[in-house]
C-alpha cells in the first residue's frame, strides 16, 4: 500500500518552474531517495511532503490523509504525529541541550518524555551526550541527535534532507545504516534527498530530479 502519495504537484517561483505535474508514491515501509544537484528542488519537495510548504497545483496524501485539505493547525498536528523531519541546516536549538532538543516533540504532543528520551538516547548511542549542548558536538553526533527528535513520536515517516553532505566517509555509512536500522526495525517509512553518492546504498528506489523541467 502507499503511504504516501504525491500527486500531480506543480511549484513555480516566480518565473521559475520547479515541478510541472510531479507525481509519485513510496510504499508503506519503503525507503525513497530524492536525488539531484543543489537547486533542483529537492527541499522545495520535502516541505511539500511534510505539508510545511504548499504546491500551486496538485495534493499530497498520506496514509489516505490530503494534507492540504486539513486546516494549518490540524496539518501541524498530523505533522507532528505522523512525520519526523531531519532539516538540511539540522536545526538543533542551541539554547538547549542534547536531552531537551530530544524532548521537544514529545513535550509538544503532550506525552511523558524522560524515559523516552533516555530510550532513544540508547537507541542513537548517544547517551554520553545527554547533556551537552549543541555547540560541543561534531557533525555525526548532531545527525543522530536530529534524527532521535525526528523519530521521539515514533512518525510513520521520517524525512531527511542532505543527511550526510557534511559528514566524512566513516560518519554516512553509521548515518546510513542508522535509516536502514530504523527502517528494519520500527518500521518507518524514509525519504531522504541528497546528492551524495555515499548514501545510495541504503535503496535501490531513486526519484531524480536532475533533469529541470524547463530543460
Ligand atoms: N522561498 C523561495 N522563494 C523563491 N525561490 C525559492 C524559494 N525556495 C527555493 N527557491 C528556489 O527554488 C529552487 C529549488 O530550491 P531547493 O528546493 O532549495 O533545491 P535543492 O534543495 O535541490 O537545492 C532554487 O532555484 C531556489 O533558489
Ligand atoms: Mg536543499
Amino acid at each position: 500500500m502507499s503511504l504516501i502519495e504525491v500527486k500531480g504537484i506543480s511549484k513555480t517561483y516566480g518565473t521559475r518552474k520547479i515541478f510541472d505535474s510531479l507525481s509519485f508514491s513510496v510504499e508503506s515501509g519503503g525507503i525513497l531517495i530524492v536525488e539531484g544537484q543543489s537547486g533542483r528542488g529537492k527541499t522545495t519537495l520535502l516541505h511539500i511532503m511534510a505539508g510545511l510548504d504548499e504546491p500551486d497545483e496538485g495534493t499530497v496524501i498520506i496514509n489516505g490523509t490530503d494534507i492540504f485539505r486539513l486546516s494549518e493547525n490540524q496539518r501541524a498536528k498530523f505533522r507532528l504525529e505522523k512525520i519526523g523531519i531531519v532539516f538540511q541546516q539540522i536545526n538543533l536549538i542551541e539554547d538547549l541541550n542534547v536531552m531537551e532538543n530530544i524532548a521537544l516533540p514529545l513535550k509538544l504532543a503532550g506525552k511523558r518524555w524522560k524515559e523516552r528520551v533516555d530510550e532513544l538516547l540508547k537507541y542513537m548511542k548517544i547517551e554520553d551526550l545527554k547533556y551537552q549542548m549543541p555547540s560541543a558536538l561534531s557533525g555525526g553526533e548532531m545527525q543522530r541527535c536530529a534524527i532521535a527528535r525526528a523519530i521521539a513520536n515514533s512518525p510513520a515517516i521520517v524525512i531527511a534532507d542532505e543527511p550526510t553532505s557534511n559528514l566524512d566517509d566513516e560518519n554516512t555509512r553509521n548515518i546510513g545504516d542508522l535509516f536502514l536500522k530504523i527502517n528494519r526495525e520500527l518500521g518507518t517509512t524514509i525519504v531522504v534527498a541528497t546528492h551524495d553518492p555515499r548514501i545510495h546504498y541504503i535503496t535501490k528506489n531513486v526519484l531524480s530530479l536532475e533533469r529541470g523541467v524547463d530543460e
